[in-house]
């Protein structure tokens, strides 16, 4: 690795002068796949894990990524910091290609990325205390300046007082927080978390989210984040991906994607975000009207890209009639609102295709779902 090299991964902001035949926006990226492919040999013969993955990701953002059980998640992720190693393709960090890098500028990349896991991976032999300093003592720091970096650290993360314990003392939320003080050991430019709140429960996954949040806006991590749970990238996330069978099948801002997801797959995912018909209500739609004064049901989808939090007054008056609210709510992502209303319409003038455009004024989908008396 030639000096010039080494001191830009050493330096915490970029010079951009050598790569300027890349786009600015790409140019600032902080890590950046291009063409990526991952095939590893299975027993039943070759895997392709990751194929063609092209993605920027920015400086100081959290990212989420996303997908199905085996869609390449973990994968993507660990060639980063190069626990995988690309078949096809090349990974960027600050714009500097670590396919090239040797054995001795793996290690130093590896003291940049800090990573946090599902099941912690703490030394149950070691204290909360000694689990921390452990990668400052193989790293070779001085003993004072490890102990003021672990007192430091743990005061961060809120675990001072439980430095002399050890990791079958503590509860899962408070071995997570160990596992993020050691991640950060070596002032991480970024941070990479696997699956890293699936193994705690939704109040303790809340607090180690806020201190994910606080380390991204206090130390300007960028954090690049896998989870199943699509809760924890609505509440954490910049931006996020969609990976399916090893390919990036949409990505975008998370209000966008959670807003109006595209692909199947990330319909599948964040079905459970969406407020789905309740059966009583679904046994009773039919899908012609029954009698004369029978309610139209439709959905209203609010997906925060235009109609901001929908006057109801203006909307009801505009269906004419009576208007029940069946089911439904609104709520915020990134400062836009979306969600859903389910409506019965009995009495109005106008006709169901009437009513349907009538409604499209104020919501970005809106879906006749049928009839109820
Ligand atoms: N070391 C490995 N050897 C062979 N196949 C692997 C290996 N690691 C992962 N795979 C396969 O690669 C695919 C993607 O795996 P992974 O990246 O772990 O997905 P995810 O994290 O999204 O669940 C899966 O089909 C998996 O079985
Ligand atoms: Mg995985």
């Amino acid at each position: 690795m030639t000096a010039a090299i080494q001191r830009r991964l050493e330096t915490p902001e970029p010079q951009h002068a050598r790569q300027t035949e890349l786009h600015p926006e790409l140019n600032r990226a902080h890590v950046r796949f291009i063409g990526l492919g991952k095939t590893y040999n299975g027993q039943q013969g070759p895997v392709a894990a990751l194929q063609g993955i092209d993605l920027a990701i920015q400086r100081g953002e959290v990212f989420g990524i996303i997908g199905r059980s085996g869609a390449g998640k973990s994968s993507l992720i660990r060639t980063i910091n190069r626990l995988e190693q690309p078949s096809t393709g090349r990974v960027l960090i600050d714009q500097i290609d670590i396919g090239e890098f040797d054995e001795n500028s793996l290690v130093k990349l590896r003291r940049r990325i800090g990573m946090i896991f599902q099941h912690f991976n703490l030394m149950s032999a070691k204290t909360v205390w000694q689990n921390v300093e452990l990668p400052l003592k193989v790293a070779g720091v001085a003993k004072e300046k490890r102990e003021r970096k672990v007192r430091e650290l743990l005061e961060l993360v809120g675990l001072e007082s439980k430095h002399e314990a050890y990791p079958a003392q503590l509860s899962g939320g408070q071995k997570q927080r160990v596992g993020i003080a050691r991640a950060l050991v070596h002032d991480p430019q970024i941070l990479l978390c696997d699956e890293a709140t699936s193994a705690l429960d939704p109040e303790t996954t809340q607090s180690i989210l806020g201190l994910l949040r606080e380390i991204n806006q206090r130390l300007g991590l960028t954090i690049v984040l896998i989870t199943h749970e699509m809760a924890v990238i609505r509440d954490i996330c910049d931006r996020v991906v969609v990976l399916e069978q090893g390919r990036i099948v949409e990505q975008g801002p998370v209000w966008q994607v959670f807003g109006n997801p595209q692909h199947e797959v990330s319909k599948t995912l964040l079905a459970p975000l969406q407020h789905a018909l309740p059966e009583d209500l679904q046994s009773r739609l039919q899908a012609q009207p029954p009698s004369p004064d029978a309610g139209v049901v439709l959905r209203l989808r609010f997906t925060g890209s235009a109609t901001d939090e929908p006057d109801l007054a203006a909307l009801f008056a505009a269906l004419g009639g009576r208007v029940r609210l069946l089911h439904g709510g609104m709520e915020r992502i990134q400062g836009h609102a979306l969600g859903q209303l389910l409506l019965a319409v009995t009495g109005s003038s106008l006709a169901t295709e009437a009513l349907r455009q009538r409604a499209s004024q104020w919501a970005q989908q809106v879906e006749v779902l049928g009839y109820v008396v």
